[in-house]
């Protein structure tokens, strides 16, 4: 069913449907079509454009396509219809017969799309902070298996100085969380209805479009009817939120993929989320945080793709902005699919608690504590950095770490460093020591991780 044919005196061509035609991809729409059309059908009854009698037909009409959409989500292949709005509008009419034809009163496809991809984004964004909040689970489940256990804590890769597993994945944490908090907050935003803004100047029928919103569950209308139809920053910022999670999970996944390495060897994959190599037959491969790495910049062009269409439209509708869906269903999808599959991989995780405790303790990442030491015998940090220094550069001499310099020799350093000086070396007094709030201590992660805890079982 054509929704635009009389003034034309030539059928479209095929090269031009082909082309033109949205319902291949908009079809996913179908159930927030329905919906907004139901509260569109009340609407109409109460300016009396609808018989009682004819609403309860559209009312159950709707509600009939409805179901069968639920059944079967796959979009029609043999539809010849334009899009979502019209492929609705013409089962309607094979359901109800041509009492169908009075729905489209008042509306446009303009709002119509609007109003679809908004509810679209509702429901979706529900989905994902759910997903979001699973991911935020299995990373404090993954902090209260390794509470205790010590790795290196590395900057510029290099080792630097030691921290606690849980440490290093709650500062994960932090960034899902922030992300969950971005989602949260442009759902509010967009939670606006654009129904009854028509094709761009407000519908010619006085339609309470208060009621409407509610109706759909939104916070309220659209304020400005040209700015309601063009209006697609929900998307951009879904986007953006969406590209800025995966890159939170981007690094996550290559910090585990380094761990996971041969060269690091602190963390172990489990066989149920690794895959081998069809050659060696030694290897075993970090494939799902790879993928996840991979994804990331997927998102991310989806990102810069939107932006791109957007900037030079005029006001209001145009059918570039037909292209806001697949990018954005798309890169809502891997999204969604990426805090899934880290959910599920975290428990398949281990940590060689014993290689990471050995690595913490390589590399000199306790020559800041000696430092520190150097600070409490009175002397200044700048020329106790240097002192340090000096010991490190000897004990690599040696070859040894630095508790394993004696104490001549470190006196001939420094006259003030005694033999406590073992003790403040010890990789747990250093740990102990970083007991500022935010630090790897002990005793402030454990209240981190309650903490965290608490925040994540409010949600
Ligand atoms: N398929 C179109 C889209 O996704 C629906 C709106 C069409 N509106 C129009 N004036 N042609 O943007």
């Amino acid at each position: 069913m054509s929704m635009w044919g009389g003034r034309f005196e030539q059928a479209s061509a095929g090269e031009f449907r082909a082309f033109n035609d949205s319902l291949k991809f908009d079809y996913v729409l179908a159930p927030f079509d329905i919906q907004a059309s139901k509260a569109w059908v009340n609407a109409l009854t109460e300016q009396q454009l609808l018989t009682n009698d004819e609403q309860e037909i559209l009312q159950s009409g709707l509600d009939r396509l409805l179901q069968r959409v639920q059944k079967d989500p796959r979009a029609p292949l043999s539809s010849n219809e334009e899009d979502i709005h019209s492929w609705v509008e013409s089962e309607l009419q094979k359901l109800i017969g041509s009492t169908a034809r009075k729905l489209h009163t008042g509306r446009s496809r303009n709002d119509l799309v609007a109003t679809d991809l908004r509810l679209w984004s509702l429901a979706k964004t529900h989905t994902i902070g759910e997903h979001l909040l699973a991911a935020i689970d299995a990373l404090l489940a993954f902090a209260e298996r390794y509470e205790e256990a010590v790795m290196p804590g590395y900057t510029h890769l290099q080792r630097a100085q030691p921290v606690l597993v849980s440490h290093w994945a709650l500062a994960y944490v932090e960034m899902l969380e922030r992300d969950l908090e971005r989602l949260t907050q442009a759902r509010e935003r967009l939670s606006q209805s654009p129904l009854g803004c028509g094709a761009l100047a407000g519908s010619g029928i006085a339609v309470e479009r208060h009621e409407i919103a509610a109706e759909l569950g939104f916070n309220g209308p659209c304020r400005n009817s040209l700015d309601a139809v063009s209006d697609r920053d929900f998307v951009i910022e879904l986007l953006a939120t969406a590209s800025l999670s995966m890159v939170h999970l981007s690094r996550l996944s290559e910090d585990i993929v380094f761990y996971c390495s041969g060269e690091a060897g602190l963390f172990l994959l489990g066989d149920a989320i690794s895959s081998g190599s069809s050659l060696m037959p030694q290897k075993k491969n970090p494939d799902v945080f790879e993928l996840i790495r991979g994804k990331t910049g997927r998102v991310a062009g989806h990102l810069q793709a939107m932006l791109m269409t957007v900037k030079g439209l005029p006001l209001a509708y145009n059918k570039d902005m037909q292209e806001d869906k697949e990018g954005y269903f798309d890169g809502l999808a891997q999204w969604q699919q990426c805090l899934a599959i880290m959910a599920y991989a975290l428990p398949h995780l281990r940590v060689d608690t014993q290689v990471a405790q050995h690595a913490a303790e390589l590399g000199y990442s306790n020559a800041t504590d000696l430092a520190d030491y150097l600070v409490g015998q009175g002397i200044p940090f700048r020329d106790s950095h240097e002192l340090s220094g000096k010991l490190v550069l000897i004990a690599i001499q040696q070859g040894v770490p630095l508790e394993a310099l004696t104490l001549a020799d470190m006196q001939q350093v420094s006259s003030r460093i005694n033999e406590d000086v073992y003790a403040a070396l010890a990789l747990m007094s250093g740990m102990n020591r970083r007991s500022a709030l935010g630090g790897t201590a002990p005793a402030k992660v454990h209240s981190a991780l309650r903490r965290a805890r608490q925040r994540s079982q409010a949600h």
